[in-house]
């Protein structure tokens, strides 16, 4: 198999995780990003960064494991379903160790749940044994989160979310991470809240408002669907602002069925193939297919 297509098998096989959940589209592409944006604010070199958007873009991956009953419950978790939950990190670990590039993204996604402060998940891990990729995805995520619409809420502003990550500085969350996040320009912040990739915001139903992914590429009459209440929309594009029009239909099951966004996919791997120029040699071997770096 050809590298690109290694690094879009990866990057398709977290798309599955979000196409399950109504409420979360978008949020790997915006952990990705304000993850590249939190590396980029700390001075690390090209290949780091990149692998942190990779590792920030996979780091849920293993929520395939957790049942839809529990994945998509709007109540509060028992203890049990919370331990169910709290599985994810290792079983992300477990399909990444059998993936050719999966070492690229196994620490980010293992460790993103752990916390400074030892009360993390799965392993308690403690401040320094914390794997630098999963400190910045577990800010950026937990941002995300907070600023991102779920069933129960909308999302919060920015600045509230920016306090409370201050206010768990080095007990959830790894302080200096905290501090680069902080300190990242607002505009870049505010470009990726609340979108789904670049200058690509979100859409709320107009039905019952959860947010509807709507592709970048996507293009004035072309039919979507909300996923959560099965409303029908075409897209309308008034002087670049979107918008979506019901349609007055129902969508139909094939309408209604997860989906991956394969030309978001494309880009990100084109974008991430300098991660394996300088693993040629390894990654050769693996693959035998000398010489093939697209
Ligand atoms: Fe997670």
């Amino acid at each position: 198999m050809k590298s690109l297509d290694l690094l879009r098998s990866l990057y398709s096989m977290a798309s599955v995780v979000e196409a399950r959940d109504a409420y979360t589209g978008g949020h790997c592409w915006r952990v990705a990003q304000l993850s590249e944006l939190v590396a980029i604010e700390m001075n690390l070199d090209e290949r780091t960064r990149l692998r942190i958007g990779l590792a920030g873009f996979l780091h849920d991956l293993g929520k395939v494991g957790v049942p839809d009953a529990i994945l998509n419950k709007t109540g509060k978790l028992t203890d049990d379903e919370y331990e169910v939950i709290k599985t994810h990190p290792s079983i992300a670990a477990e399909v990444l160790k059998h993936h050719p590039l999966g070492d690229l993204a196994i620490n980010g996604a293992l460790a993103h749940h752990e916390r400074p402060d030892g009360k993390g998940y799965p392993n308690g891990l403690s401040e320094t044994q914390i794997h630098l990729d999963a400190s910045i995805i577990s800010v950026t995520d937990a941002f995300d989160a907070m600023t991102s619409y779920r069933p129960y809420r909308n999302g919060m502003g920015v600045d509230k979310a920016l306090d409370i990550l201050q206010q768990h500085s080095g007990s959830q969350f790894n302080s200096n991470v905290v501090e680069h996040f902080c300190s990242i320009d607002r505009h870049d912040i505010d470009a990726i809240v609340l979108h789904s990739d670049h200058h690509t915001p979100m859409q709320v139903c107009p039905n019952c408002g959860p947010v509807v992914v709507v592709y970048k590429e996507m293009e004035q009459g072309d039919m979507t669907c909300c996923r959560n209440c099965g409303g029908e929309f075409s897209l309308f594009i008034e002087q670049g602002v979107r918008s979506l029009k019901p349609t007055g239909g129902v969508a139909t099951p094939e309408q209604l069925q997860p989906t991956a966004d394969h030309k978001l996919i494309s880009r990100l791997a084109h974008r991430a193939l300098p991660l394996l120029k300088k693993d040629l040699t390894w990654w050769q071997k693996l693959v035998g297919t000398a010489g093939s770096s697209s």
